[in-house]
């Protein structure tokens, strides 16, 4: 007995590390088929776990008591009961063979848990490459057993419009197809000489209502908010191939971007018809999304095309605009304004916040020049902020492990775990702005990640580290070396789980 429980105590690796723990002799200890542990959610737990409600205990924070007898379980809230589960699921190891039967195992103690941050978002790419619903149900199923709550969907960019909208079908017609791409493996960044093409046709590629119904449906089980991005009004290329006639120039080709610069062909912010098509997406993306958020993009508008067109001239006049910039914050506040009638929070990249958009907006930081300046300032004027620190953060950034493919593949530098981990939205705040901080997110941008092993072997092990950056962050003493620690066990897990992890150096 007691080397299975010393054997217990050393697989007791939990990521991310809950609040206190405090492990014991003894086990609660149950026959259990080898998927039991995939099993393990509330609902098929019921039967070993006693889930009781506390009001006492904080939003998504749970209390869980495990003795020879059973398990309770202790929560305010349904997500706080999930979460806990999310934590037995780590705890427990099965043991055992065909012939003999298994055991499914859980070391008896205490764990008392609760989140640091309510908003602890991920951010998938599908615009340059779309991935489909199984891989995103991967990542969602992965994400919640991190407890990551937020699912930040990037549906539409330059290279590829990945939503069906009914009333405008053309937008997935030409929108989700690219007639070339860059090839698995190339940078696919034109000036730096290295950009290889493939011939073939890349797509239709797109999610339908009933995708996006079951997407909601799986993520809703997993207590993850989904949020959607529809850019605008750069980085929109691919709405343009469908409808050029909402561009400045009028006359463009039918077919979206095919490698990753940024386009100058942007919306035209002069024509009152582009506008209103707009709006009518975002009314049908609100009736597709029922959430309370809305991502409206906003950043890297080239504003070239304004410049030489007369309509955005004639808007800037009769608007009495100083300049672009400015026309660009009359539509970030044109769309922030309409989608808040709708009773939508809009969140925009930090390039909307110079706009003065309305205080109801949500400003996702991801500069980081001059320390967290955007987000200070932003949190400091009092909106809601959310930080994805492109050093930190942003996880298409080589990882530099050992036998690392993506090695070559940016000019950017690196993001290694330690570098993931060493991440803190409050990082630069103020007493004045700390509380407006919601939390963060993690970014996939897809330009060098073409199927789900590029996918995974960038995401993981580094979701697990800005995880417990996002849990536990501000109430633990950050201890690097124990987080590689456990993750030698937790990687073991992953790749159990059919994970493409990285290693960890
Ligand atoms: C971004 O990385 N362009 C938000
Ligand atoms: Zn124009």
């Amino acid at each position: 007995m007691t080397g299975v429980l010393a054997m217990l105590a050393t697989v007791v690796a939990l990521v991310p590390e809950p609040c206190e723990q405090a492990w014991r002799e003894g086990v609660y200890s149950v026959d259990a088929e080898p998927g039991a542990l995939r099993a393990c959610n509330v609902a098929v737990s019921a039967e070993h776990v006693k889930f009781v409600h506390d009001a006492a205990i904080p939003p998504e924070g749970y209390r869980i008591d495990v003795s020879a007898d059973g398990i309770a379980v202790a929560s305010s809230d349904d997500a706080g009961a999930f979460y806990a589960m999310m934590t037995l699921k780590q705890a427990a190891t099965v043991i055992g063979d065909r012939k003999n039967g298994f055991r499914l195992s859980i070391p008896c103690g205490t764990v008392i848990d609760a989140p640091a941050f309510r908003w602890r978002g991920f951010m998938l790419d599908e615009g340059r490459h779309f991935f489909g619903k199984e891989v995103v149900k991967h990542l969602l199923e992965l994400i919640a057993e991190h407890k990551l709550n937020v699912f930040h969907w990037h549906l539409t960019e330059d290279q590829g419009w990945r939503l069906a909208i009914d009333r405008f079908p053309e937008l997935v017609k030409y929108g989700s197809v690219r007639p070339r791409s860059v090839a698995h493996g190339s940078r696919g960044l034109a000036e730096f000489g290295d950009c290889v093409f493939n011939t073939e046709p890349y797509g239709p590629y797109f999610y339908t209502a009933d995708d996006v119904r079951e997407i909601l449906a799986f993520a809703k089980a997993r207590h993850i908010a989904v949020v959607p991005e529809i850019e605008m009004p750069g980085h929109i290329r691919a709405l343009l191939a469908a409808h050029p006639e909402f561009s400045c120039k009028g006359d463009l080709s039918r077919v979206p971007h095919t490698y990753w610069t940024i386009e100058e062909d942007v919306l035209c912010a002069g024509n009152d018809d582009a506008i209103r098509f707009m709006e009518q997406v975002l009314d049908e993306v609100c009736e597709l999304f029922p959430g309370a958020y809305v991502h409206i993009g906003g950043d890297e508008c080239p504003k070239k095309r304004w410049r030489e067109c007369p309509k955005c001239q004639a808007r800037i006049k009769a608007l009495g605009l100083k300049d672009e910039d400015a026309l660009q914050a009359w539509v970030t506040r044109h769309f922030t304004d309409y989608l808040a009638k709708k009773g939508r929070r809009a969140i925009g990249w930090d390039e909307v916040f110079a706009g003065s958009p309305g205080k109801e907006t949500i400003i996702q930081c991801w500069h980081i020049q001059h320390g967290n300046k955007f987000g200070l300032l932003a949190a400091e004027a009092g909106y809601p902020v959310i930080v994805s620190d492109m050093k930190r953060t942003y996880f298409s950034l080589p990882q530099g492990v050992q036998d690392d493919p993506f090695t070559y593949l940016s000019p950017d530098g690196r993001c290694s775990l330690e570098t993931a981990y060493s991440f803190d939205p409050m990082s630069g705040m103020t007493d004045a702005a700390a509380p407006h901080v919601l939390g963060a997110e993690c970014c996939m941008w897809s330009e060098c990640t073409w199927n789900i092993y590029d996918l995974d072997f960038k995401l993981w092990p580094r979701v697990c580290a800005f995880a417990e950056t996002m849990w536990a962050a501000p109430k633990v003493p950050r201890d690097f070396a124990d987080f590689v620690r456990r993750m030698t066990i937790h990687r073991r897990r992953l790749i159990a789980a059919g994970v493409n992890c990285a290693p960890l150096e």
